[in-house]
C-alpha cells in the first residue's frame, strides 16, 4: 500500500469514527461522568467518626461525624484511570487507612457509591445484593 492509500484510509476510518460520535460516547463515559462517595458513620456504641479525605488534588478536611452522620462528595473520574480518593478514620485511640474511592476498582460497580463504616471495616451497599465489606488498609 503507498503511503498516500494509508494516510486516505487512515483518513476514513477517522471520518467514520467521529461520524458515529464515537469518542464522544467514550469522552462521555471517561470524563464526564460526575461520581459520587457517601461516607457514612456506622460505629457501634453511638461513637463519633473523624474522617479525612484526600486525592491528588483535593483535601476534602476534617469532617467529625456523629452516629448516622454522613459526608458526600463529587469528583470528576481521570481519562487514565487512576482517580483516587483516600480517608483516615479515627475513633477513640483507633486510627485506620482505606481507600475509599479507587478508579480502578469502583468505576464500572457504581456512580453514588454509598458506604458504611463499622469498627471491622467500610462496608459498600449493592443494591439487591448484600454489601460488600473490607478490610482496613495495612498501615
Ligand atoms: C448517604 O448515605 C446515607 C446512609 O445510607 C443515606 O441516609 C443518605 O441519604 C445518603 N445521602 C445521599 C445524598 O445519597
Amino acid at each position: 500500500m503507498s503511503l498516500l492509500t494509508q494516510k486516505f484510509l487512515l483518513l476514513c476510518v477517522l471520518t467514520l469514527l467521529s461520524a458515529h460520535d464515537v469518542f464522544a460516547a467514550h469522552s462521555d463515559s471517561f470524563i464526564r461522568r460526575t461520581q459520587h462517595v457517601n461516607v457514612t458513620n456506622y460505629l457501634s456504641d453511638n461513637l463519633d467518626l473523624t474522617l479525612h479525605c484526600k486525592s491528588a488534588d483535593d483535601d476534602l478536611g476534617v469532617h467529625l461525624l456523629h452516629h448516622g452522620g454522613n459526608v458526600r462528595w463529587g469528583f470528576g473520574l481521570s481519562v487514565f484511570g487512576e482517580t483516587l480518593f483516600f480517608c483516615s478514620f479515627k475513633w477513640n485511640d483507633e486510627l485506620h487507612r482505606f481507600d475509599i474511592y479507587r478508579q480502578d476498582r469502583d468505576q464500572d460497580v457504581c456512580r453514588s457509591c454509598n458506604w458504611y463504616i463499622m469498627k471491622s471495616g467500610p462496608c459498600r451497599f449493592n443494591g439487591d445484593k448484600s454489601d460488600l465489606c473490607f478490610s482496613w488498609n495495612n498501615n
